[in-house]
């Protein structure tokens, strides 16, 4: 990995500012490799060597990766000036700057959201070149057809004339259903519904990729991603 100076690893790893890192570096709170170091310009490649802060090791990451059971209500957003939003539901010790969600739910879609700084990552499981299945629960407002299993497959046109890819109903009730598409565009699965002349009254993410929404994972809740279930995501 390449150099980078002190003060920005400081900064990125415990979440907090340049300024801040810099001050702490010069009181002699950061050790590399044994040494005290009080020069926040040096720079060091921080996966190849130990860095601590007041005496503990900081556990270098470059990106980090964490799941949110979105709940209802709130924004699938980094910032906003007046609502709440996903981001601002990561707690402190996860929290770093350039958070963002991968892909957006809208504000009444619940379940699974990931969230992330790696630009890269978020760019590969949204884009439907990746062909990375995601899977919803929805609630309609009325009965589901008897083609709608058909029409989802063959891939539907919504109603402005864009063509979605082929897609898989799974029926679970008379107004009840598993969707996976391999794609996301806005508000897709109520316009693909809207088709079909439903509503959707409930829409919750289960899974993306190979990982599944966490069963333990409360509505609000939000951690990390352990490494397996990362590399689930892009299966
Ligand atoms: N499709 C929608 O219509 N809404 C979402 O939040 C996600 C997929």
């Amino acid at each position: 990995m390449n150099l980078q100076r002190l003060d920005k690893i400081i900064a990125s790893q415990l979440n907090i500012s340049r300024s801040d890192a810099k001050a702490d570096i010069r009181r002699g709170f950061v050790g590399v490799d044994g040494e005290l170091v009080r020069d926040p310009s040096r720079s060091f490649s921080p996966l190849e060597c130990n860095i601590t802060y007041k005496g503990q090791a900081v556990n270098f990451k470059e990106f980090i990766y964490l799941v949110l059971n979105k709940p209802k209500g709130v924004l699938s957003a980094s910032t906003d000036n007046n609502r709440q939003t996903v981001v601002d539901l990561v707690p402190t010790e996860l929290s770093r700057q350039n958070l963002s969600p991968v892909g957006r739910l809208d504000k009444d879609t619940t379940g699974l959201l990931l969230i992330t700084d790696d630009g890269q990552f978020s760019h590969k499981v949204i884009s439907p070149k990746s062909d990375i299945k995601k899977v919803y629960h929805v609630v309609l407002d009325g009965l589901i057809p008897k083609n709608a299993c058909e029409e989802f497959a063959k891939g539907i046109v919504l109603a402005d004339g864009t063509k979605c890819l082929p897609a898989k109903l799974e029926i679970k009730g008379e107004k009840e259903a598993l969707v996976e598409i391999r794609e996301g565009k806005y508000h897709q699965i109520k316009r693909m519904f809207g088709v079909l002349g439903l509503g959707v009254n409930e829409l919750k993410r289960l899974s993306i990729g190979g990982f599944k929404l966490p069963e333990d994972l409360k509505e609000g809740e939000c951690r990390e991603l352990t490494e397996a279930e990362l590399k689930s995501v892009l299966y």
